[in-house]
């Protein structure tokens, strides 16, 4: 697949903080997709409650199958009475890191459908109609100057009591909102790892016609 030739466009470079133009889309794109990246040294600033709201508000207009809007959301930030409890659900590896967020976000999504006439169906979708929010989310932290990282390793059952969420929702991923900081804030081992990721190639990820993915 060839990039085409795009005046003054020839596919985006990133500037990004920690990995200077290290990330190069194949064709072009809004920079804030190159841009974006999960950072794991946060400074210890706190966020506002608006500017929390502003994220969430991003991830609100995310599209979903039927409109349904499955996904829910519980926070803590940092200093208040449940952040303990939220930053014990974390594995050992996220929380020597995500201590310093500002916030942490429990993503969670509704496992039914419910018509306006109060008839629920099981949804199909609802995960994926997450990940989408979760998506905005990310790129609305990035853009408003704040960093989101996304957390699959925490204990989901232990959420699931900690917060009393009912069997009707699945507990989907922990989100670390914080300001990005510079690589002394983290613990040694982690430091490596500190650098804009890259991706395969497009077309590794892309078929035209019959799927012929790996
Ligand atoms: C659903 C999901 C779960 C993830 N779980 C973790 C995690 O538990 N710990 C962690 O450090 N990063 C986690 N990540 C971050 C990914 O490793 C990261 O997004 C990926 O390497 C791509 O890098 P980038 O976000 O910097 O572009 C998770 C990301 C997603 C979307």
């Amino acid at each position: 697949m060839n990039a085409p030739a795009v005046p003054g466009l020839p596919g985006a470079t990133s500037n990004n903080m920690g990995g200077a133009r290290s990330r190069r889309s194949e064709f072009p794109v809004s920079l804030q997709f190159l841009d974006r990246w999960s950072p794991r040294a946060f400074t210890d600033e706190p966020i506002s409650e608006p500017d929390l709201m502003g994220i969430l508000e991003a991830a609100r207009w995310a599209p979903s199958n039927s409109n349904a809007q499955p996904w829910r959301f519980a926070y803590s930030m940092r200093g208040d009475t449940f952040w303990p409890q939220y930053l014990g659900l974390l594995n050992d590896n996220n929380r020597r890191w995500a201590d310093k967020a500002a916030a942490l976000v429990v993503i969670l999504s509704s496992r039914f459908i419910v018509a306006p006439n109060g008839e629920a169906s099981v949804s199909r979708t609802h995960s994926f109609d997450a990940g989408c929010a979760w998506g905005y989310l990310a790129l609305q932290a990035h853009l408003s100057g704040w960093a989101a990282h996304c957390m699959a390793g925490f204990d989901m059952e232990r959420t699931r009591g900690a917060l009393g969420v009912p069997p009707a929702f699945v507990v989907e991923a922990i989100v670390a909102v914080g300001r990005q900081g510079t690589i002394d804030k983290l613990p040694l081992n982690l430091r490596a790892r500190e650098l804009p990721s890259q991706r395969r190639p497009l077309q590794d990820s892309v078929s035209a016609g019959r799927f012929r993915g790996t």
